[in-house]
């Protein structure tokens, strides 16, 4: 036998493979060529026949005859393989069997109360505008008419990164750097994160989130701001839920207020989750100072405006029913996956 003999040998034999109708017609070809007492073995075995200059490549052929011929009878078994367990000419694959299960995520419930918020304000004309994490104290504070004596800016209460920056103890700077930026009429929401040296319990974290909102205009008043946000409170938790503004303080609004939606647990006759008042306390509100609208270049006798801010994780843990704020951050997804 010679190197074209043995060319001639590997077209048959794959000729055969290819041919082969079923398991067992190839289980045969496979026997005839490579079994123990098939072609191939006895080719080697006449190797040593083999004029020596011709040897080399003599077994170089015979040895890619046989990785050629296993990796043909290997396809062609896959195919048939298909083909008879269904017992028809179709591929391998079977309908009924139940499919695989794919991993879901879910959006976490901060996030589900941001898209929301942001959603229902979207409706009342609001577009939203975002601000660094890391701001400087000229717009955390002084651009927010908050004297530098104030004990926000304290070291027990903000984190100071040095260079003047800060991590932002609030949202109200993305309200300085929108009306630098823009002239009047605002109407924007501005959801992020906050930084405060809060010692952590049930409803205190360093780091959370609010949603801030802002809206100047001509003759805003804070009619204005009640409706909008008893509108956004309805929307949020219910057609049933009130809200009342109670007098506070704030250095950049004036009048300031601080707004309350009725106990969604309770409905406002007073439990443990209320603290038995039958209102639970969502956001700080009131009319934009002019010292602020001054700061930012605006004209306090031509144009007026409310902002308001509120916790986001507060929103999440009423609305969700979630009793301590840390399971929001302990990142269980058994937990998170409930929302
Ligand atoms: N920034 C205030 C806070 O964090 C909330 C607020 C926003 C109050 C806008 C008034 C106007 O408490």
């Amino acid at each position: 036998m010679n190197r074209a003999e043995l060319e001639t040998l590997k077209a048959e034999a794959l000729e055969q493979v290819g041919a082969a109708e079923t398991a067992d017609a190839l289980e045969a070809v496979r026997i005839h060529y490579l079994g123990r007492k098939g072609l191939l073995p006895q080719i080697m075995k006449i190797l040593k026949d083999v004029a020596p200059e011709e040897r080399a490549a003599f077994g170089q052929g015979a040895n890619a005859l046989k990785l050629e011929l296993t990796d043909a009878l290997d396809k062609r078994s896959l195919v048939l393989h298909g083909t008879q367990s269904m017992g028809v000419n179709v591929p391998a694959f079977d309908t009924t069997l139940p499919g695989r299960w794919m991993p879901r995520g879910s959006i976490h419930p901060v996030s589900q109360v941001i898209e929301e918020a942001v959603r229902i304000f979207a409706t009342l004309g609001f577009t939203v505008a975002e601000g660094p994490d890391v701001e400087n104290g000229y717009r955390n504070f002084e651009a927010l008419n908050t004297p530098d004596y104030h004990p926000s800016l304290d070291d027990k209460d903000t984190f100071w990164l040095g260079d003047g920056l800060l991590l932002r103890t609030q949202t109200s700077p993305v309200q300085i750097r929108v009306m630098e930026q823009n002239p009047p009429p605002v109407r924007i929401v501005t959801p992020g994160r906050c930084y405060r040296r809060d010692t952590t319990d049930a409803t205190h974290s360093a780091n959370f989130h609010q949603i801030e909102g802002l809206y100047v205009d001509r003759q805003v008043s804070l009619a204005d701001l009640k409706g909008t946000l008893a509108h956004f409170a309805r929307q949020m938790m219910g057609p049933e839920v009130k809200v009342r503004f109670r007098p506070h303080f704030f250095p950049f609004t004036e009048p300031s207020v601080e707004c309350d939606f009725t106990c969604h647990v309770c409905k406002g006759s007073g439990c443990r989750v209320c603290k038995q008042s039958g209102w639970i306390e969502i956001a700080g509100a009131g009319m934009v100072d002019p010292r602020v609208f001054r700061k930012v270049g605006y004209d306090p006798e031509a144009v007026s405006g409310y902002a308001f801010g509120m916790g986001i994780e507060r929103i999440a843990m009423i609305r969700f029913g979630i009793p301590d704020i840390r399971m929001l951050y302990d990142n269980d997804v058994r937990f998170l996956k409930q929302f």
